[in-house]
């Protein structure tokens, strides 16, 4: 199965790609002018290097004179060192271009990312954004530093080459400027295939990757469920495919260079024919044919180049729409600016006019829906008082996580507001409330790093005794004594070294150490083994005290002793009261609760 990414990009006009671009480059304009600078010498030295043959076969060789010989030496030792000079310092400034282009360029896109709320990472995949930061990113630098750069070059080296041919012998030069056209014509045409074709092999590649990513990963479940076969085909028809595209690319390649190869023959052919009339009249010496004849050779060198560039800059061009269209994106929950100017953002939080939250979350009139799709919720409406316990139970899909994320303002209702301490959360900025949350998400994630910097997290700043505290009090301090480093543990990427059961105690350590006013557990649907479920339980009523809470529960005994408990069915409230009112009832909660207790 190949997961298909939206790659509905907005297209951008090369003017505005040019203008973006410049906008990046500004500040590395010091980088660029010294790089392209020294380029250019080396192409104009390059181009130069064949006089310096010529002078030495007329003068030296022919003529057997020592005239000057001195003085040639002197010449040809400066420009081959100026050569070597002028390299170091182009690869220094081109590798720091790359480097910074390539560097700035991330930190917007990953700053833009921090700013973004939860729905852009629906909208989006993962591996859509990885990909956007990473691979188009990384080949925008290469093409920018070392694209351009080799295209100063190659520019450089043919105006070079043709003005010292014409000053040389303008007969000679111009056999070789009608070769020019049809050189660029076939290269562009061959090199556009060429790069389509790596294109497409690298894209057959991935495919594969993915097939054998899956193919290894799942390999338990497709032998449970006998699908082995299926996959095998699934694979076959993959390999023929990266076969055929494979050959079709060495084809291209093989008819290219037999093309150049002739057409540079014909120049030569030519520029031999009419030389040597040339010298039998003496028009011309034999190193001037001698230099001709290398000419034509090194013709082809910049024009392979200069055809490469130019399409590789339409690979980069589309690189470049996505990364813009990243950079650009709107935010779908953005403060006002007047909000900002008294509460700050989240580059400057100006704490000092943040009103203390109490704890008062009210839903009033919500409707919801996620982009374009049926409403999730409609007119819900709930009250919840400061310090109070909420649960909240139901069938899967019901709509518990979308109105805990309300309440967070990690997605804002499409109709109706939600009030904290009775005022919009509109009107206060979203850091204030964020600030005042602790969050355990029904999945948790920690990161790569140690158990302490991932309970610190939220507040990095909390001093050793706060992060034990923490510990203590959701009981997760003994466990994380016995690990061989303690609190200095490395919990491995995405807390892969720890127990399911010991990443939701350090989320919840994580999430006490803020002391927030608001706080929200969406349980973990996992079962996790009865002496964690046990910790965590207990956890969870130290957690609970003087603050609001909302529970979201799969296991209702969890929630016996919440303040209220809701019965969520389709977006709306079907049952509300507390634990004994509702048995009593006998109604929704009643026969969840007994199907659960009924199980074990
Ligand atoms: N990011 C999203 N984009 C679009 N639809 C979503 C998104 N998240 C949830 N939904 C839809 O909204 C509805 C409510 O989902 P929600 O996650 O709130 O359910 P839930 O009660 O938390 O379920 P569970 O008990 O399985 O966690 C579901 O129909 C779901 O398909
Ligand atoms: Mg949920």
């Amino acid at each position: 199965m190949v997961i298909l990414m939206n790659d509905k990009t907005k297209k951008e006009s090369s003017a505005n790609i040019i203008k973006n671009l410049f906008h990046f480059l500004k500040p590395f304009k010091f980088y660029i002018l010294i790089a392209f600078i020294s380029i250019a010498i080396i192409s104009g030295i390059e181009a130069y290097m064949p006089v310096m043959q010529k002078i030495a076969i007329d003068n030296f060789i022919i003529l057997k004179s020592t005239v000057g010989l001195q003085v040639f030496l002197l010449k040809y030792i400066g420009l081959a060192l100026s050569l070597l000079v002028l390299i170091y310092i182009f690869t220094i400034f081109g590798t720091k271009l790359e480097l910074a282009l390539v560097y700035s360029l991330r930190e917007q896109a990953f700053k833009k990312l921090q700013h973004q709320s939860f729905s852009y990472f629906d909208r989006n995949a993962d591996g859509w954004i990885m990909a956007r930061v990473t691979s188009d990113i990384r080949r925008i630098g290469d093409i920018v530093a070392w694209g351009f750069i080799d295209l100063v070059w190659s520019i450089g080296y043919i105006t070079g080459i043709l003005f010292m041919m014409f000053k040389l012998n303008y007969k000679l030069s111009l056999v070789l400027l009608v070769l020019i056209p049809f050189l660029v014509i076939i290269s562009i045409y061959f090199q556009k295939k060429i790069l389509e074709n790596q294109r497409k092999i690298r894209s057959v590649n991935s495919l594969i990757t993915g097939a054998y990513n899956e193919g290894i990963l799942g390999a338990k479940t497709s032998k449970i469920l006998v699908n082995e076969s299926k996959n095998i085909d699934e694979f076959n028809d993959l390999t023929t495919r990266m076969n055929r595209v494979s050959v079709r690319g060495a084809m291209t390649r093989a008819l290219y260079l037999p093309m150049i190869i002739g057409l540079n023959s014909i120049g030569l052919i030519a520029v031999l024919g009419i030389g040597d009339n040339l010298i039998a009249s003496n028009s011309i010496t034999i190193g001037t044919l001698v230099l001709f004849i290398n000419f034509t050779i090194m013709f082809f060198d910049p024009i392979q180049e200069f055809s490469r560039i130019l399409a590789e800059i339409q690979g980069a061009h589309a690189s470049f729409e996505r990364v813009l269209e990243l950079i650009h994106s709107d935010l779908d929950i953005v403060d006002s600016q007047e909000i900002i100017d008294k509460y700050g953002d989240i580059n400057d939080k100006k704490i000092h006019n943040w009103e203390k939250l109490k704890g008062d979350v009210e839903f009033r009139n919500i409707t919801f829906l996620y982009k374009d799709n049926e409403p999730i919720l409609e007119n819900f409406n709930l009250n919840v008082k400061a310090g109070e316990t909420v649960a909240l139970v139901g069938e899967t899909g019901g709509g518990k996580s979308t109105i805990v994320n309300l309440a967070c303002r990690f997605y804002e209702p499409t109709s109706g507001v939600v009030l904290i301490d009775g005022i919009d959360y509109k009107k206060r900025s979203q850091s204030w409330l964020h600030h005042n949350l602790g969050y355990v998400l029904q999945t948790p994630h920690l990161f790569s790093g140690t158990i302490m910097e991932n309970i610190s997290y939220g507040r990095p700043e909390a001093p050793f005794g706060d992060i034990t505290d923490a510990a203590k009090l959701v009981k997760a301090h003994e466990f994380i004594l016995k690990l061989p480093k303690g609190y200095d543990t490395e919990v491995g990427e995405g807390g892969n070294n720890l127990s399911t059961g010991q990443k939701q105690l350090i989320s919840f350590a994580r999430a006490i150490l803020k002391n927030p006013s608001i706080f929200i557990l969406d349980e973990a649907t996992s079962s996790i083994d009865a002496e964690s479920e046990k910790l965590i339980q207990e956890a969870t009523n130290t957690i609970l005290q003087g603050r609001t809470s909302f529970i979201i529960a799969h296991r209702l005994s969890t929630i016996v002793n919440a303040d209220r408990i809701l019965l969520i069915k389709g977006g709306k409230i079907v049952e509300e009261g507390d634990h004994r009112s509702l048995m009593s009832k006998k109604g929704g909660y009643y026969s969840l609760y007994t199907e659960q207790f009924n199980k074990f």
